[in-house]
């Protein structure tokens, strides 16, 4: 073989990889290179990284013919059957309703004002278009008379439990304030009011009382319309993960390249095949690298402690997702943008190992992506813990019912001065402008997922081993779970990567 022959042969091998989306080095490729028969030794590595120890394997493999005792657990990476490889995406980012670029607030009174203002508006006119339901302006109680029936809509200022025990509610309009009773003798009612948050919007059915005072017969909320679930006509799926966490001591690396396998067809199973096959767009929920002074504590727990470095192993993991599936990532509180809500997508600096990889795509959270004519909604999910913590009935087991929570007010903030921040921005990006068809989620490091009014709605769990700050809180995470879910029927898949491979 002479030297024009190796160096083909080499650069036919790079390019080999390339297209399945491997990484090779220089050590691999010389021993592959005085092989005739490279290219099916190469079909033989699932992996995103040809080590040279399995390239050793595979030749000594077919000169002993055992090859296939190696083969016969794997698919061949990159020889994927399905629809996702040989098909072009459809998608579009819905940059309306993505802060990333668009930021314009001062903090300035004037802010809050217009975000208050913007936020109501919306909101109350979706209360306005319920049938069976016509909110009057609370100055209309002074010319009704006692215990006549009226609908009343307003912002919610604050809530608390009068001293005989009813719940009270203060609301205003741009115009007036008003008051609503909720009877304690009412359990039904008086669970409902409980999930009030302040700067809710709802409708109040009742009964005026005084000229400023209703008492509450009904709560309406923003919500969902009713609606069956809207399915894509291709036979494709989504991938979701979240929370890895890349940085930290506690991050499950192992378990992360076990994904990265897999989602590069590394599976033992034709029907499991032939479901990866399928996934065509991968959501990341946020909270991609553990981050540096997060929390005081933080620098003993770290693995890397510098910042640009944990985000060049994030973007080493993510660049072995192969080429043929689009990739959206969203940032968490643990990323290199700002805390507060809405979180702009994360810089280009700290993402250039991802440069020129154009199925991955950075966006905000929330943010809004059109997937098959399906429209996503992705928030990583900060004002969960507003919810848990301003509500009884809802359990961090089941964060898909605090994602439905959100849904029914169509507002993915909660009370402004809690927990989470939030910048008032002129236009209110949290407020759910549309019906989505997916709401993605992360955050709170455990899977859930259900579906509401045509909506499906799931939350990743994480890849972080339990740390110390849940196991003070109890909170016990389900990491190392990976959900696909088919965009053509709904049907979400979990995929677990702890233990053995394989369902749950
Ligand atoms: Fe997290
Ligand atoms: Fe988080």
């Amino acid at each position: 073989m002479n030297l024009q022959d190796t160096a083909e042969k080499r650069k036919a091998i790079i390019e080999f990889c390339a297209k399945a989306g491997q990484i090779i080095g220089q050590e691999a490729i010389g021993m592959l290179e005085k092989e005739e028969a490279w290219e099916s030794i190469l079909e033989g590595i699932s992996e995103p990284i040809v080590r040279p120890e399995k390239v050793a394997s595979l030749i000594a493999g077919r000169e002993t013919k055992l090859v296939n005792v190696e083969r016969e657990a794997v698919v061949t990476k990159g020889r994927q059957k399905g629809l996702a490889k040989d098909c072009d995406p459809d998608y579009r980012i819905m940059k309306e309703y993505d802060i990333t670029g668009q930021s314009t607030s001062e903090g300035k009174v004037k802010d809050f004002l217009t975000y208050f203002r913007d936020k109501y508006d919306f909101l109350s006119s979706l209360l306005q278009h319920r049938q069976g339901f016509s909110p009057k302006s609370p100055e209309k109680l002074k010319g009704l008379k006692k215990y006549e029936q009226v609908d009343l809509a307003g912002m919610v200022i604050e809530r608390w439990v009068s001293k005989a025990g009813n719940i009270t509610i203060e609301l205003e309009t741009p115009e007036s304030k008003f008051l609503a009773i909720v009877s304690k003798d009412d359990l039904a009612l008086t669970r409902e009011a409980e999930r009030i948050l302040v700067d809710d919007v709802v409708g109040i059915k009742g009964k005026k009382f005084t000229d400023e005072m209703v008492i509450v017969q009904s709560i309406i909320w923003p919500d969902m319309s009713q609606r069956p679930p809207k399915l894509s006509e291709r036979d494709l799926s989504v991938c979701l993960v979240s929370d890895t966490h890349v940085g930290s001591k506690l991050f499950m690396e192992k378990e992360f390249t076990r994904f990265l396998s897999w989602i590069n067809g590394d599976t033992a199973s034709e029907k499991e095949a032939e479901r990866l096959g399928k996934i065509k767009y991968l959501v990341v929920a946020g909270d991609n690298v553990d981050g540096v002074g997060v929390y005081p504590e933080q620098y003993d727990e770290l693995a890397i402690r510098d910042i640009y470095a944990q985000y060049g192993k994030f973007c080493e993991l993510i660049g072995q997702v192969p080429e043929h599936i689009e990739v959206f990532i969203i940032p968490g509180q643990h990323d290199a943008v700002r805390r507060a809500d809405p979180q702009p997508a994360i810089p280009g600096e700290f993402v250039k190992g991802l440069e020129g990889r154009g199925n991955v795509h950075f966006v905000g959270s929330p943010s809004w992506v059109e997937i098959e004519g399906l429209k996503c909604l992705i928030y990583h999910g900060g004002s969960f813990h507003d919810m848990y913590a301003a509500t009884k009935h809802l359990s961090v087991k089941e964060p898909q019912n605090a994602m439905i929570e959100l849904l029914r007010r169509r507002d993915i903030s909660t009370g402004f001065g809690l927990n989470q921040p939030y910048v008032p921005e002129k236009r209110d990006f949290m407020v759910i402008r549309e019906e989505p068809d997916f709401y993605f989620g992360g955050d709170m490091h455990h899977k859930g997922y259900s579906h509401y009014r045509g909506c499906t709605v799931a939350n990743a769990g994480c890849w972080q081993e339990r740390t110390n700050f849940q196991i003070r809180e109890g909170h016990v995470p389900t990491p190392g779970i990976a959900l696909d879910i088919s965009l053509k029927t709904r049907r979400i898949t979990e995929n677990n990567f702890k233990g053995e491979v394989g369902n749950a």
